[in-house]
């Protein structure tokens, strides 16, 4: 374990457990349909390559990436750095996230996306933490409800450090 976290919340293991029941699901899910996955910058890189390689449908891939948090505090300020390549009018989206915590950044993502006209457009996240909830989101999909704690790695930062550990940790405090 990295000498800067007090505790492994999440093997490795057990991620690439979930990714695959996930990517299950959502291959039977889509029957007869195209995905159009949207991974959000950066934190869902690690997760979006993960999942994609266990879908059995036909799939396009695109990338945003939006700016939500500074630190460690939601600022509730969201701007778009990077935007979509494709158009996804009539498309059967899925945004994928690294995690949902007050949710403005989903909800303002979601909201925006849906004036582009997509057939369809749900949420997979990798984690959710339901206690820290500012405004109401429908997630189909979610890997794994934590607790109000700071955690890192698989995609996930703090200060753009620790996305590289293939497990989900928490961060000592001293260490933020
Ligand atoms: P929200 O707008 O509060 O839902 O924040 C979502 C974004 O905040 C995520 O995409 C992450 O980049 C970041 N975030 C929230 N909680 C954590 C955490 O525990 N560790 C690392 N990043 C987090
Ligand atoms: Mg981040």
């Amino acid at each position: 374990m990295h000498k800067n976290l007090s505790e492994i919340l999440i093997t490795k293991e057990q991620i690439e457990k979930k990714v695959k029941e996930l990517a299950f699901n959502i291959t039977r899910d889509y029957q007869g349909k195209d995905i159009f996955f949207i991974g959000v910058l950066k934190g869902s890189f690690l997760f979006i390559s993960e999942l994609v390689k266990n879908i059995k449908l036909e799939t396009n891939i695109d990338f945003m990436m939006i700016s939500s948090y500074e630190g460690r505090q939601s600022s509730g300020m969201v701007r778009i750095l990077l935007d979509l390549k494709q158009p996804i009018d009539g498309k059967d989206v899925i945004i994928v996230e690294d995690i949902v915590d007050t949710g403005l950044t989903i909800n303002y993502l979601m909201k925006t996306l849906k004036t582009r006209k997509p057939r369809s457009i749900e949420v997979c996240t990798l984690l959710n933490k339901p206690s820290c909830r500012k405004i109401n989101v429908n997630l189909k999909y979610i890997g794994f409800n934590i607790p109000d704690k700071f955690v890192v790695g698989y995609g996930l930062d703090y200060k753009e450090y620790y996305r590289n550990l293939p497990y989900i940790g928490v961060l000592r405090d001293e260490a933020i």
